[in-house]
């Protein structure tokens, strides 16, 4: 069955040598190849404001440059994430983007006032993998830093809005990766996007 995807490049850097660029080019790669749809939003491309209170948070809108990040994730099933790890979690851009685009309307539904119930999900049925890229060793990451700066992400942000499960890859040492490794890197890759995974 295809799958519609969205791959959301979550580099700030715009620059064509990131690796995370390789990866997602990889995944998308394996996807079309297996016939599935896939729709791509480089955070680094878009221009958009930080969301600055809570009251543009619930009563305002999507801001115009995200319209578009915000239909793609209505469309999608699947929804991958590329980023590389810094200061511990996800690029400030990114979360950034994550305040405008998982707002009530796009990503859940408050409940009626007075009727004390939970806000409701929007998104639910979707799933989502991590894609993470890292100076340090993926397992230091995991076993030392027990991964909570992606575990936010994972629990706080999309969990929230019913997108479960959330798969996760770590790609540790990416700086001074051999040849051969990163080729495997990109290879998995190709293979999880023919997956749809
Ligand atoms: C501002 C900044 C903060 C970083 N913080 C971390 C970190 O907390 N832990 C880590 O292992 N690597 C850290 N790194 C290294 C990046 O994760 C690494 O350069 C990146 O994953 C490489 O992928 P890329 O080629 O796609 O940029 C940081 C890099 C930058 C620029």
């Amino acid at each position: 069955m295809p799958s519609k995807i969205l791959l959301i490049v979550g580099h700030p850097d715009p620059g064509p040598k990131r690796f995370c660029r390789a990866l997602a080019d990889s995944y998308a790669e394996g996807a079309e190849s297996a016939g599935h749809k896939i729709r791509r939003i480089d955070i680094a491309a878009l221009d958009f404001p930080l969301l600055r209170s809570q009251d543009e948070f619930q009563q305002g809108s999507v801001p115009t440059g995200l319209q578009d990040a915000a239909e793609a994730l209505t469309w999608s099933e699947h929804v991958v994430f590329v980023f590389p790890l810094w200061l511990g979690t996800m690029p400030a851009l990114l979360k950034g983007f994550l305040e405008q685009l998982m707002r009530p309307g796009v990503a859940f539904a408050y409940p009626e006032a007075g009727s004390g119930g939970w806000p409701k999900t929007i998104l639910k049925g979707r799933s989502a993998r991590l894609v993470v890229t890292m100076g340090m060793p993926g397992f230091v990451y995991r076993l030392w830093f027990l991964g909570h700066g992606i575990a936010g992400l994972r629990r706080n942000i999309l969990g929230f809005v019913g997108i479960r499960p959330v798969r996760q890859t770590y790609y540790g040492l990416v700086e001074g990766v051999s040849d051969a490794r990163r080729k495997a890197w990109l290879d998995e890759m190709r293979r999880l996007g023919a997956g749809a995974h």
